[in-house]
């Protein structure tokens, strides 16, 4: 029988360490993402379910799984899982915190600069052969980060990690909102928190780095676009549905805002239209915030140890619903 089902393509490293345990293991060897019927088929007669956060582990998929005891997601947000659903049914759910951090802030970086200095719009320029010399106002003619003010929806420790790049590195000044007050954030970097409105009417970039959850869901819509500065560049590499996408292309086609740096969307894989065809100041990315060697290595082997414990019947060391009963699934 296998213990273990992998959604996707995986590190062998990583799932050598399973075998190594003496459990067996099977794996979705192709990035195709699975249908919620393929899920089912395969999650069926489980222990563990490796996932990703493109698989959604609803109310159906787990009491079709009845005998699963730990849902792994290779990510650290996991508004892919029914939490809930999963406790009440004394499913473990685990994620994978703290080793992505530095890289998500490295890409947010990377995102808001390639937007303001309008990277990609030089990058097409020069393959297109168009590049014809230095010029005093050349067209990708972008605009200042050093000194600018940042607003930070959400310091956890991606925003905390961003906020440090942007103070220590940009000299720009911190807004943030958060439900809870960061004193340390606040002493360390001369951060403000601030409610969203002040965020949005007093920053020169907003960037996003709160957990999609039903009171986070579209937290950016029209009207905090509105209120955005005309200068402003909104930067999200959190959950495309932070934003409502709709909203966001009419605020760019109308110039409510200068550009946008985008790493996550609303329905991925797909991108809006008016996301992709817009040009001046927008950067996009395909979801690759944690994407650098070191850290996806690093998330495939701390979902393996939170395989390993659950099937060694310990908590598993990230454990996302602690009250689940522990050892009460057969
Ligand atoms: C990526 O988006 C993650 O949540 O790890």
């Amino acid at each position: 029988m296998v213990d273990v089902y992998v959604t996707r393509r995986f590190y062998t490293e990583a799932t050598m360490r399973l075998a190594a345990a003496g459990h067996t293991t099977e794996i979705n060897d192709s990035s195709r993402i699975m249908s919620s019927s393929e899920l089912i088929q395969k999650g069926k007669g489980k222990d563990a379910l490796i996932c990703l956060l493109n698989d959604r582990i609803d109310a159906t998929f787990l009491d079709e799984c009845p005998t699963l005891r730990i849902v792994a997601n290779v990510a650290v947000g996991y508004d892919n899982i029914d939490v809930e659903g999963a406790t009440e049914r004394n499913v473990m759910v685990t994620n994978t915190p703290g080793v992505l951090t530095e890289a998500v802030a490295d890409l947010t970086f990377a995102l808001l600069l390639s937007a303001a200095r309008r990277i990609p719009e030089g990058d097409r320029y020069i393959r297109a052969g168009e590049y014809k010399g230095w010029e005093l106002m050349q067209p990708q003619v972008g605009v200042n980060v050093f000194g600018k003010t940042l607003g930070i929806v959400g310091m956890g420790r991606i925003g905390t990690a961003v906020a440090r790049r942007a103070y220590f590195g940009f000299g720009m000044q911190i807004l943030y909102t958060d439900p809870q007050p960061h004193s340390e954030t606040e002493k360390e970097m001369g951060a403000e928190r601030v409610d969203l409105e002040t965020l949005l009417e007093q920053s020169d970039f907003v960037s996003l780095h709160a957990a999609l959850t039903p009171q986070t869901y579209h937290i950016i819509g029209s009207a905090e676009l509105n209120r955005m500065r005309k200068t402003a560049i909104l930067v999200n590499v959190a959950r495309g549905a932070l934003v409502d996408e709709e909203a966001l292309v009419r605020a760019l086609k109308a110039s409510q805002i200068l550009g946008a740096a985008i790493d996550v969307y609303e329905r991925e894989p797909e991108v809006h239209i008016g996301l992709s065809s817009a040009t001046s100041f927008t950067a996009l990315a395909p979801h690759l915030g944690s994407a650098t060697r070191e850290t996806r290595l690093k998330m495939a082997h701390m979902a393996v140890d939170n395989v390993l414990a659950a099937l060694d019947g310990k908590t598993p060391p990230n454990l996302v619903n602690p009250d689940v009963k522990l050892g009460e699934k057969i």
